[in-house]
C-alpha cells in the first residue's frame, strides 16, 4: 500500500470504521444546487473494511434490493474508487451500507453514502482532508445518481445544519447553524420510483431564466440566508419560494399545491420540494406550531389527490460522524 508521503503506516491505522451519515434536503425553495440542510432523521450506517482487492458493496436496510452493488453504479463505490486512485492507495474495500434513508425521494440517500465513504476513508487512511476536500470527493458520487456533481446534499451531509454553496469553481461553502426552534415536517408520497429520478428531474429544467425570475430568486435566497444568520424561522419560511425550479417540477408530484396550501394554513412558515422530490418539506416554528399537526394535514393533502403518503417530523441535524473504529 502506497499511502501519501508522510502518512502513517497501515499498522497504526484502524482496521475498520463505522460511520453514520444523515439524510439531507437540498434547494429549500430558491437555492437550487446552492442550499442544503442535514436532517436529524433518518440516517445511514456505513462500515468500511480494507480487503485484499476490489471494491465490494453490500446493501441492507430500506429498499436494499433496488440499490446497485456494482461499484461503478453505486455512489459509495464511485467515491471509494476515486479516492483509492487519487491517493494511490493499493487495497480493496468492503463497504457495507445499512440504509435508513429511503432512496430516490429527495432526502439525500446517495449523498449520505457518498459522504460516509469520503469521511470513512479519510479516517481509515489518515488522509487529513478538510471538510471542503471531503465535499469535493463526495460530490463525485452524485454523478452516479444525478449525472452532475451537485454538492448541496453532500455539503450538508458533511458539515451538518445549513450550508450555502457560494461557488462551485472553486468550491466555496458557507456553513450556518440552524435555529433551535426550527422543526421540519416531511411528507413522502407513494408514487412510482423512477430509476434515474434526479437526472430526469434536472433534464426538465428551463435552460434560460428571465430577469424577473432571477430577481425573485435572488431576493428570496438572500432573505433565507439572512433568516439562518438571524435564527429567524419565520423569515426562513417566508423566503421558501422558487420561481424557477419548483414550477417546472411540481407536475411530477400529484397533490403538491394542495399539500403546500394545507401546510401553510396549519401554520407552517414555508413549504418546498425536498431536493428533486417527491418528498415535500415544511418548515415549522416549534414555538407556536406543532410539526406533527402540519405533517397530518400534508398527508391529507396528498390523500385529496388520491395519493397515499408517509409523514414524519425531524429537525436540522449534525453532519457525518464516526460511530466506531477498530
Ligand atoms: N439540487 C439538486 C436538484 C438536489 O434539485 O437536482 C438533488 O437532490
Amino acid at each position: 500500500m502506497d499511502l501519501r508521503a508522510g502518512r502513517m503506516s497501515r499498522a497504526s491505522l484502524p482496521n475498520k470504521v463505522i460511520v453514520k451519515a444523515p439524510a439531507t434536503t437540498a434547494n429549500l425553495g430558491p437555492g437550487f444546487d446552492v442550499f442544503g440542510m442535514s436532517l436529524e432523521h433518518p440516517s445511514d450506517k456505513v462500515t468500511i473494511t480494507p480487503i485484499s482487492k476490489d471494491i465490494k458493496i453490500e446493501v441492507s436496510g430500506l429498499a436494499a434490493d433496488s440499490i446497485p452493488t456494482d461499484p461503478e453504479k453505486n455512489t459509495a463505490g464511485v467515491v471509494a474508487k476515486h479516492i483509492l486512485h487519487e491517493f494511490k492507495i493499493r487495497t480493496g474495500l468492503m463497504i457495507k451500507l445499512e440504509k435508513g434513508i429511503p432512496h430516490s425521494l429527495g432526502l439525500g440517500s446517495s449523498a449520505a453514502s457518498a459522504a460516509a465513504v469520503a469521511f470513512g476513508l479519510n479516517r481509515l487512511f489518515e488522509l487529513k482532508l478538510d471538510p471542503k476536500e471531503l465535499i469535493q470527493l463526495a460530490a463525485k458520487g452524485e454523478i452516479a445518481s444525478a449525472g452532475f456533481e451537485h454538492a448541496d446534499n453532500v455539503s450538508a451531509a458533511i458539515c451538518g445544519d445549513f450550508v450555502i454553496i457560494k461557488s462551485y469553481k472553486p468550491l466555496e461553502v458557507v456553513h450556518l447553524k440552524s435555529p433551535q426552534n426550527l422543526d421540519i415536517s416531511i411528507a413522502i408520497p407513494s408514487i412510482p420510483n423512477k430509476p434515474k429520478k434526479t437526472e430526469e428531474a434536472r433534464s426538465i429544467l428551463p435552460k434560460t431564466v428571465s430577469m424577473e425570475k432571477l430577481v425573485y430568486n435572488i431576493g428570496h435566497a438572500a432573505t433565507m440566508a439572512t433568516g439562518f444568520a438571524l435564527s429567524d424561522v419565520n423569515l426562513i419560511g417566508k423566503s421558501m419560494s422558487d420561481a424557477v425550479v419548483e414550477p417546472a417540477r411540481a407536475f411530477m408530484i400529484p397533490g403538491y399545491q394542495e399539500v403546500r396550501k394545507r401546510a401553510l394554513e396549519a401554520g407552517a412558515c414555508g413549504v418546498c420540494i425536498s431536493g428533486a422530490g417527491p418528498a415535500i418539506l415544511a418548515v415549522v416554528n416549534s414555538n407556536n406550531t406543532d410539526a406533527s399537526e402540519v405533517a397530518r394535514v400534508m398527508e391529507r393533502g396528498f390523500e385529496s389527490a388520491g395519493v397515499n403518503a408517509d409523514t414524519y417530523c425531524t429537525r436540522p441535524g449534525k453532519g457525518v460522524f464516526l460511530l466506531q473504529e477498530e
